[in-house]
């Protein structure tokens, strides 16, 4: 029996109607969000001596016997509509009437919206945990892997030599703009939403900005009307979510093709390489192909949840329980994600003389070849219609650009001097770039430096957010 509280319905309800709108089964996730806010609504109202302090002292130790319960997996929720029903009808339970009186200038409009908040903010120092370990992991293999030289990819046909380094200093710098991000999505975050009541406030001689101390948020929000209807930060939070979810696809796809003997560049360790049930020689990289798959669930939990929002009325609508779904998988979807994709890279090694051969046998160094001869004073047009007969000349006698000689060169043109040709040896062509972000070893060693401090920063992010655990315990000992 659902929704036996009359606040949700009471007994006249149909039972058809309770189970089609009681969220219970999804919010019961936010049990710990919930007890934390009625621990500090609590505590004001008490303090403002709107709750007397008994009263106050015996309904704090009914949500702290509660909160030990959920914490030693022993709590049984009993069937009501939604997570906050059902912590008042165990305080009932409890307390009789007295329990009641924790709902003075409260609502669940607000006290979901505080718990979305909560929720979204203990989920982003998760996420700015694994990102500063995925970052950091990616710094320390870009240090042992500068020897690497492999293509790089435009089109997906070969373009110019870089390190390998470079390409994982790529997807650092991808993740540095995910910490950015999640700090965006934080800052839209840190207000607190308790004490707007329903909608229009209270006529209670409420203290918002206590509420607000005491869950350690940045401000209150601003209208009432507004918060009870707003999930802009839950919105902000799957966005980022999807965009990083987007990178962690795209680092996956390298991995996948990789790992094809096309390419070769890559062999996958056996404790991560999932075998065929029928072609008894497969080594397959399913890990990283459910990396990429997993981003369309993750942009499908922002499209419910856009979906869900668009051309709502002002105030709380119930729809806005369909948010809960969309906001509950994305943490654990993110994080999943992030992790595995950690241990799969730690779990690959780079065949070096594979990746080394592939930018040999081609002319991925053309355009270092033209930049030598614009140093020796060629317009650029010229020196690239240059270096363009010259990669011709060495298709047609099947010599790679590598290994040209200075009489082939010199039959082509006097230009194409052997100093020219010093720039279609492989690593010189990695060596010399020496602009900023390029792929030279200066500019990936100043890369590498910035990365580390996006660890640091997000590290920092992570340990500067008020969990829950420690609110709990804080306000379980606060004076009435
Ligand atoms: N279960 C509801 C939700 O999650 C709580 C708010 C309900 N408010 C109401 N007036 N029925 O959105």
């Amino acid at each position: 029996m659902i929704a036996k509280t009359a606040a949700a319905g009471g007994p006249t309800l149909l039972p058809e109607v309770l189970a089609f709108t009681s969220s219970l089964a999804l919010d019961r996730a936010l049990i710990r969000e919930d007890l934390v806010g009625s621990l500090a609504h609590l505590t004001m109202l008490s303090r403002r001596g709107i709750v007397p302090q008994e009263q106050a002292r015996a309904i704090r130790d009914g949500l702290v016997s509660i909160w030990d319960a959920a914490q030693s997996g022993d709590l049984q929720l009993p069937d009501e509509e939604d997570v906050h029903m059902a912590v008042e009808s165990l305080l009932t339970a409890k307390l009789g009437p007295a329990a009641g009186a924790l709902h003075a200038a409260r609502s669940r409009n607000d006290q979901v919206a505080l718990d979305l908040r909560l929720y979204v903010r203990e989920q982003c120092a998760e996420i700015f945990s694994a990102l500063s370990r995925l970052i950091g992991a990616l710094v320390e293999r870009a240090e042992v892997e500068s020897g690497t030289i492999l293509p790089s990819y435009t089109h997906r046909q070969r373009a110019q030599p870089i390190s390998l380094s470079y390409l994982l200093a790529a997807y650092g710098a991808m993740f540095t703009r995910d910490v950015d991000s999640f700090g965006f999505v934080l800052s839209q975050t840190d207000a607190s939403p308790l004490g707007v009541g329903a909608i229009a406030g209270t006529s209670l001689p409420i203290d918002r900005q206590l509420v607000r101390e005491l869950l350690a948020f940045g401000r209150l929000t601003a209208n009432g009307l507004d918060t009870v209807g707003d999930r802009d930060f839950a919105l902000d939070y799957a966005y980022a979510a999807s965009r990083l979810l987007v990178h962690t696809s795209r680092v996956a796809t390298d991995f996948v093709d990789f790992s094809t003997s096309e390419f070769g560049f890559v062999r996958l360790d056996g404790a991560i390489a999932c075998g065929s049930s029928m072609m008894p020689q497969k080594r397959n990289p399913d890990l990283f192909e459910l990396v990429r798959g997993k981003a369309g669930a993750g942009i499908g939990n922002l499209v419910t949840l856009l979906v869900d929002m668009k051309g709502l009325p002002g105030g709380y609508n119930r729809d806005q329980q369909e948010d809960r779904a969309p906001i509950l998988a994305t943490g654990p979807l993110v994080r999943g994600v992030l992790d595995i994709l950690q241990l799969g890279l730690s779990r690959v090694t780079f065949d070096k003389m594979r990746c080394l051969a592939a930018v040999e046998q081609d002319a991925t160094q053309a355009t270092d070849v033209a930049e030598a001869l614009v140093q020796q004073g060629l317009p650029f047009r010229t020196a690239y219609q240059l270096a363009g007969t010259l990669v011709r000349a060495c298709q047609d006698a099947r010599v790679p650009l590598a290994h040209v000689t200075t009489e082939m060169a010199q039959a082509i043109d006097p230009r194409l001097n052997d100093e020219v040709l010093q720039a279609a040896r492989v690593r010189g062509a990695v060596a010399r770039k020496t602009s900023p972000g390029g792929t030279g070893p200066d500019s990936v060693r100043e890369q590498l430096e910035a990365l580390r401090e996006s660890v640091t920063r997000a590290k920092e992010r992570a340990e500067s957010i008020p969990r829950l655990s420690t609110l709990f315990a804080q306000l379980r000992e606060a004076p009435l």
